[in-house]
């Protein structure tokens, strides 16, 4: 399992930490499957009530690692014979346990679309939420072209899908993603506060209820593989080599003369 993902127990909360701190977090293969792996346990586990998804240092998570986009590493199905990144999403898609996440700082990519998955988020003021797939060439993953325009409206979810535009906490709330903005210095309390709560409550009536509440995972489930499929064929474009070349070299994409 990598150590770039924490798992320590806190009573019945599974603290799930993302700790590559020097990427900013950034998500590898390696991280994914460790993830996933994470998860299944907890939802196997009677003693484990709630998760808790937490970033280390100053980033939540840069998102997926543009790396393994551009080594292919990420499209490499492991020993469950799947992508990594397909497991992870579909486990905290899926999972029947309550998920509270705990946002410090900038959230990229996947780090905001596993957000739409979790029930209760958390941000600190310094948090901001940057989904910038068309600069990158790239589509939606884990569902969110289907569920952020339902939570937050057809036009602001293009605000954040098609614009790219990086939000800050206040405007997260708004959007309905974050429950509650806090102080940095008071985010972890509040955060595994409230899954220290979620877990004390009577388990399956909180399996029931999560389950009532996100409705057909089939759908989800089906809007995923849509967007996996043009993800994938998106890696091989010339668009997403232009945007692959230009994070590379840490300048902006020019498409002007593509398409
Ligand atoms: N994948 C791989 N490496 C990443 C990364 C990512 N998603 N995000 C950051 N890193 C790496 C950088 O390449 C850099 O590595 P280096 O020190 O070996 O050069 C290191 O993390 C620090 O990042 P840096 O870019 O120097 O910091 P910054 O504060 O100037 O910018 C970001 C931080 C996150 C804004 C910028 O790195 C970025 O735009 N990353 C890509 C985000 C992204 O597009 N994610 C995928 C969305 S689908």
């Amino acid at each position: 399992m990598s150590n770039e993902i924490t798992i320590a127990r806190d009573g019945a909360v599974l603290r799930l930490g993302f700790n590559r701190p020097d990427k900013k977090n950034a998500i590898t293969t390696a991280m994914y499957a460790a993830l996933a792996d994470g998860l299944k346990e907890a939802g196997e586990d009677a003693s484990v009530r709630a998760v808790l998804l937490e970033g280390r240092g100053d980033y939540f998570t840069s998102g997926n690692d543009v790396a393994d986009f551009m080594s292919g590493a990420a499209m490499e199905n492991d020993v469950h014979g799947g992508r990594p990144v397909e497991r992870f999403l579909e486990a905290i898609a899926t999972s029947e346990k309550p998920l509270v996440a705990a946002v410090q700082g900038p959230a990229v990519g996947v780090g905001v679309t596993m957000l739409l998955h979790c029930d209760l988020v958390f941000a600190a003021r310094n948090a901001t939420f940057h989904t910038p797939f068309t600069d990158l060439a790239v589509v939606p993953e884990a569902a969110s072209s289907l569920i952020l325009p339902r939570m937050a409206g057809n036009t602001r979810a293009a605000e954040m899908l098609l614009l790219g535009r990086k939000i800050d906490a206040e405007r997260a709330r708004d959007f309905g993603f974050v429950n509650d903005v806090v102080g940095a210095e008071e985010l972890e309390a509040t955060a595994l506060g409230a899954a220290q709560a979620l877990a004390g409550k009577a388990p399956e009536a909180m399996r029931l209820t999560k389950r009532l509440m996100k409705g057909s995972r089939e759908e989800i489930l089906t809007r995923m593989k849509e967007e996996g499929a043009h993800f994938a064929a998106q890696l091989q474009s010339a668009e997403f080599r232009e945007a692959g070349a230009a994070f590379l070299q840490k300048r902006k994409p020019d498409f002007s003369k593509l398409g």
